[in-house]
């Protein structure tokens, strides 16, 4: 790491990052490393304290050791922009929540006014939250030429260009992802280009705001979709008891097409919940109603409550007059590779929300990330790794793909209270072993021995 930083602090070249969550905290880091004097700036006093404190509100792969090795060299974050002229650029990456299939502006408006009052002729002010299409031209310039009293292009720069990492992986993909970029003019892009090469090995250099906006649109609602289609093709493989994860990997076996993801039970986190409704609501206000956006969430935002359906389907069957049925849910985080903390829209979550109607089911809970008190404020008790996950429980459930599943002791499954269920969504465990153990039911998305 330490080699990455190429240069000392320039004092007339510092840069102040608005919003300090996954995507600012691991920019504001990245771009200190790379020599720039950064101010992290969050409104939110207990995020920034933790931050200063060493203990960031989130688990993100390498980022400690380096905010450990960066506060011994000075980086320090605030809650407000701090009052310094040599401030030259601005990057907000706050965040841009959907409420009832409508983006939220509220952060965006106020961050933009923080920026507005202190903006001064020659600043640049790059927008990095992921936005309805047309939003740093109509919403975002307006209020910083309000607030500023300066008009954007003769004044200052503005550019928008998203972020595209992957939770978990953000600090190493940072350094590999090209960098998307538009500007207002050109002297925007060449700016923010500039700034971004310090650490990206490319950068696709776009003519209009919109275009880059609808880049990161258009990742996102692509791949929620292609989970969607996974996701209902696995709902039509149940039809037929198939193991849908087996045939998608025949289907792609050596087949130079494009490749078929396997299903999941369902598809959660900050990006993947909210942009295809982001990217719905853009075209809707230029008067274009896009059916898909909205059909693949239907569709992943369905799975839980299947996943729910055939635990209930095995415990109906073969434990309706057990007292207190033991159900461990192993995976509270939105996904599991790359690992992350993160539970926002965590398809766990649903699933919790419907076992939690029943008074006879215990819930257990296991992460490799996310904390025990966290698992146990979500109504689950935390269970160790090991013989724990698998001890007395009527059904085991296993709701992320993080690697370390695939190293669960099969031998312990002779511990569960049989007959048992191992609901085995990302097909982790060695099905063939498992079925051949008498009292214990096996299945994944699709297949089923209930
Ligand atoms: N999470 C991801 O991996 C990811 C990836 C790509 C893009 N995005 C997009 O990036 C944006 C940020 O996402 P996130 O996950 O980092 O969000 P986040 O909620 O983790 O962080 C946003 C932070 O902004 C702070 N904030 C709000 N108003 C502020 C203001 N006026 N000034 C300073 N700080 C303010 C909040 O307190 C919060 O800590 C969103 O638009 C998101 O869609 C996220």
């Amino acid at each position: 790491m330490n080699s990455f930083r190429t240069k000392k602090s320039a004092p007339n070249n510092s840069v102040c990052v608005l919003g300090l969550g996954y995507v600012g905290l691991t920019l504001a880091v990245t771009l200190y490393e790379c020599g720039k004097r950064v101010y992290g700036v969050d409104i939110n006093r207990t995020v920034v304290d933790g931050i200063n404190n060493l203990q960031p509100h989130f688990y993100e792969k390498g980022l400690r050791p380096l905010l450990e090795k960066q506060q011994r060299e000075g980086f320090e974050c605030f809650d407000t922009i701090p009052r310094d002229d040599l401030i030259t650029t601005y990057i907000i990456a706050v965040g841009t929540p959907v409420l009832n299939y409508t983006p939220v502006f509220r952060d965006l408006e106020n961050s933009a006014r923080h920026i507005g009052a202190v903006l001064k002729r020659g600043d640049l002010v790059i927008l990095r939250s992921t936005v309805p299409v047309g939003t740093t031209r109509d919403f975002v310039i307006p209020i910083l030429e309000k607030c500023s009293g300066l008009t954007a292009g003769p004044d200052f720069s503005v550019a928008f260009a998203p972020e595209r990492t992957v939770e978990g992986d953000a600090l190493q993909e940072l350094r590999t992802l090209p960098q998307v970029i538009a500007g207002i003019d050109k002297r925007s892009a060449t700016l923010t280009q500039a700034l971004f090469e310090h650490f990206a090995p490319q950068s696709i250099m776009l003519d209009f705001l919109e275009e880059a906006e609808m880049v990161k649109l258009l990742n996102n609602t692509f791949r929620d979709f292609n989970f969607a289609f996974a996701n209902e093709f696995a709902r039509a493989c149940d039809v037929f008891n198939l193991d849908t994860n087996k045939i998608v990997h025949a289907a792609n076996e050596a087949y130079t097409r494009d490749k078929i993801p396997v299903p999941s039970p369902g598809v959660g986190g900050y990006c993947l919940s909210k942009d295809p409704y982001i990217l719905q609501y853009s075209a809707r206000q230029r008067g274009y109603e896009m059916k898909l956006p909205a059909v693949g969430r239907s569709v992943n935002e369905a799975m839980p409550e299947y996943v729910y359906g055939q635990i209930m389907k095995f415990l109906n069957t073969h434990h309706k007059e057990t007292a207190v049925k033991h159900v461990a849910i192993l995976g509270f985080a939105f996904k599991g590779k790359p690992p992350t903390s993160d539970m926002r829209f965590s398809p766990t979550l649903d699933v919790l929300k419907f076992l939690k109607g029943n008074p006879n089911i215990h819930i257990h809970g296991h992460d490799f990330v996310v904390a025990d008190d966290v698992i146990a404020k979500h109504g689950a008790k935390p269970i160790a790794d090991g013989k724990a996950i698998f001890k007395d429980k009527h059904a085991i459930v296993i709701m992320t793909n993080h690697p370390e599943y695939k190293n669960l002791e099969i031998e312990h499954v002779r511990e569960m209270a049989k007959p048992a269920l191992i609901f085995d969504t990302w097909s982790m465990l060695p099905k063939e072993e498992i079925v051949n153990i008498k009292g214990l039911h096996y299945s994944n998305l699709g297949y089923d021995t209930i």
